[in-house]
């Protein structure tokens, strides 16, 4: 346990499949979970299971790549819970195809979810945390921030953008004694990999005969070491450990959990 007992922790996303166990996991570590996500409903019935046992939470409809609707998220889980202490900046979104053929669209909204919510929550963050002198930064980037990947060369360049702000940002802010990492997960079976799973299905002729979850399955075996895909709960326990006392000195680094698909 890393006893987050009395923090104030924003996640971003936290509706969807990492996003619900991040803040599963630090709402059962003490902190007093912000739940914001698109999907209103979503949020709303993990902070009842979460009300439900006791402990403090509470859920905001939110647009991430939106400023006013992050700047409102901040004022009111502030106005509720006071300054936060941990952001989580989980939301996200994959669109898939090769780069010739991405539309204009689909690449700004890779680039608007994936990474400007993270700068705009970032920012909104640091603003409390500097105050302060105190906080935790969080990222959830991707192996496909490491590496680029065919097909996915749009949510790759996001991904990349987000290792970046990380850097740039935990040297800004570690005099105000903030720290700001990235975590790189690797292939966990969320509606996100689905999704993808789905497009390769549709487009790749040689995967037509096959299930989403088989090509997904297929493609952890091919490239994972360890040859089993990860959890949702594997990201939530580094996340919980980046937010604690214990990590104090880990900042501006970005560390995969993918069962040793990337090594860099
Ligand atoms: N699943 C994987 O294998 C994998 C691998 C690497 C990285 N990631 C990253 O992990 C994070 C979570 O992904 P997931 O697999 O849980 O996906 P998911 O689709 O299950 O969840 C994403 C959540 O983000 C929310 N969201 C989307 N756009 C938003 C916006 N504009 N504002 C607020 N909320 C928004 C969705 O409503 C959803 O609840 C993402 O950043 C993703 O890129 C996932």
């Amino acid at each position: 346990m890393y006893h987050l007992d009395g923090q104030i922790a924003i996640i971003t996303g936290a509706a969807g499949g990492i996003g619900r166990a991040i803040a599963m996991r630090l709402s059962l570590e003490g902190a007093t979970v912000v739940a914001a996500d698109l999907d209103g409903k979503a949020a709303q019935g993990l902070i009842q299971e979460i009300v439900g046992e006791e402990r403090r939470g509470l859920a905001l409809q939110t647009n991430v790549a939106d400023e006013k609707d992050v700047e409102r998220m901040f004022e009111e889980s502030r106005g509720n819970f006071g300054p936060i202490d941990i952001l989580v900046n989980n939301a996200g979104m994959g669109t898939v195809g090769l780069m010739i053929d991405h539309s204009l669209e689909d690449w700004e909204k890779s680039m608007s979810v994936n990474l400007k919510g993270t700068f705009l929550c970032s920012r909104a963050a640091a603003k409390e945390m500097i105050a302060r002198k105190r906080g935790r930064m969080i990222n959830i980037a991707s192996i496909g921030g490491k590496e680029g990947e065919e097909f996915i060369g749009g949510y790759c360049a996001s991904k990349f953008g987000v290792i970046g702000l990380t850097q740039a940002m935990a040297k800004e802010l570690g005099r105000y004694h903030i720290t700001v990492n990235a975590v790189c997960p690797g292939y966990i079976w969320t509606p996100m990999w689905e999704k993808m799973a789905v497009w390769f299905q549709q487009n790749v002729p040689a995967l037509a005969n096959k299930s989403p979850r088989e090509i997904f399955d297929a493609r952890v075996k091919s490239v994972t070491p360890l040859r089993r895909p990860q959890t949702a709960e594997d990201i939530a326990a580094l996340v919980a450990f980046l937010a604690s006392e214990e990590a104090k000195n880990i900042s501006g680094q970005a560390i995969n959990v993918d069962g040793g698909a990337r090594m860099h």
